[in-house]
């Protein structure tokens, strides 16, 4: 055959770049924003106890997992579906709603599989930048046309932590055409303090076009599994049901969501862990005076004002992996989890001697 095999649009795609998994022992790896205490102990249980099944297919709809988060969250269980972590249902709502030629509305400087899917499914993305490191929801409600087909909103924002607070959020639901899809992309909402955290599941309870992403990832410890899973309305999620790949949920990661869903011990301690680690880094950051962002999230953004993978090199030597955000477009900043306390201390006291040095 003549010619070039492949899709002129994956053409533009720039391969994924993970946060670093180091093997060697005593590493504290503090660069993708998992969970310092490892996978919920209930969900290793029941993984364990569900291995024997294996032989069979898993449930194609995720029905006890979706009944649980049903009442959960108090929603019908039409309005929940499961995916292969929630970048897989980003690319389902891509293989849904998105034609060629369709806008999609994406903050710059964030998460970056939104433009993956965009690219993906050709869409045409519109780059919104962000104000003061957080999301500017009036920039980007200015940028949608009637063109625009899907927004992608991350609260918390991932790489900054910041949030949008619920009368943003609901102005920017006034300002947006009705039929455009919003996905509020949730995957750290678990860690969120503020009171003021929009309740994203009121708009898709007034019938709008939200869909709500949410993961096992980060806070249930299970990102090795892949699991994730979209709340939205029954009419927006059925055509995503047929979309979906028939088996996409595994049956361990039915088995183990649904332990950790009830894990509730191992939940406390993951959310008191971020809350003290937060205040002990804090204090550390300001005493070093570095110029870093409050969180609502699970890591912490800090602007070095110097190369940011030098800094990773320096620190890779010391045994601390952290985020640079050269792929995030902003070369001068890092990304950092919080760990346990011993990580984080570490983190601090490596920080002290490549800083400064
Ligand atoms: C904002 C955001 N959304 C989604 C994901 C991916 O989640 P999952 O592991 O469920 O695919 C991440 C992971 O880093 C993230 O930061």
């Amino acid at each position: 055959m003549k010619g070039d095999l492949v899709r002129p649009g994956v053409k533009g795609i720039v391969e994924y770049l993970p946060g670093k998994t180091p093997t060697e022992p005593g590493i504290a790896k503090l660069a993708s924003n998992e969970n310092p205490f490892g996978p919920s102990p209930k969900a290793l249980e029941a993984i364990a106890r569900e291995a024997k099944n294996l032989h069979t297919y898993p449930d194609q709809k995720s029905r006890l997992l979706r009944d649980a988060l049903a009442k959960k969250l108090n929603l019908m269980e039409a309005c929940i579906i499961c995916g292969n972590g929630s970048d897989d249902l980003m690319q389902i709502i891509g293989a849904t709603y998105l034609n060629p030629g369709d806008e999609v509305v994406i903050a710059k400087n964030t998460f970056s599989v939104y433009e993956l899917i965009a690219r993906i499914f050709d869409g045409r993305m519109k780059f919104v930048g962000l104000k003061d490191y957080a999301l500017d929801l009036e920039g980007i409600a200015a940028a949608v046309t009637i063109k625009t087909k899907i927004v992608f909103l991350t609260n918390p924002n991932n790489p900054t932590g910041t949030i949008f607070g619920a009368a943003q959020f609901d102005a920017f639901m006034k300002k947006v055409p009705q039929n455009l899809l919003v996905v509020v992309d949730e995957a750290y909402a678990e860690y969120v303090e503020s009171r003021d955290f929009p309740d994203a599941i009121k708009h898709i309870k007034e019938g709008r076009n939200v869909i709500v992403l949410r993961t096992f990832s980060k806070f249930y410890g299970l990102a090795g599994l892949r699991l994730g899973f979209a709340l939205g309305k029954q009419e927006l999620l059925a055509p995503m049901f047929k979309t979906k790949m028939p088996f996409n949920v595994n049956r361990l990661a039915q088995a183990g969501g649904l332990a950790a869903l009830g894990d509730k011990a191992f939940l406390d301690k993951t959310f008191m862990n971020n809350v003290e680690g937060k205040k002990y880094l804090y204090a550390e950051l300001d005493k070093l005076g570095l110029d870093y962002k409050k969180t609502e999230a699970n890591f912490i953004f800090i602007d070095l004002k110097k190369s940011a993978d030098e800094f990773f090199a320096k620190m890779r030597k010391q045994k601390v992996i952290i985020r640079p955000l050269t792929s995030f477009g902003l070369p001068q900043a890092i990304r950092v989890s919080i760990g346990t306390k011993e990580q984080n201390e570490k983190l601090i006291s490596a920080t002290k001697l490549c800083f400064l040095s």
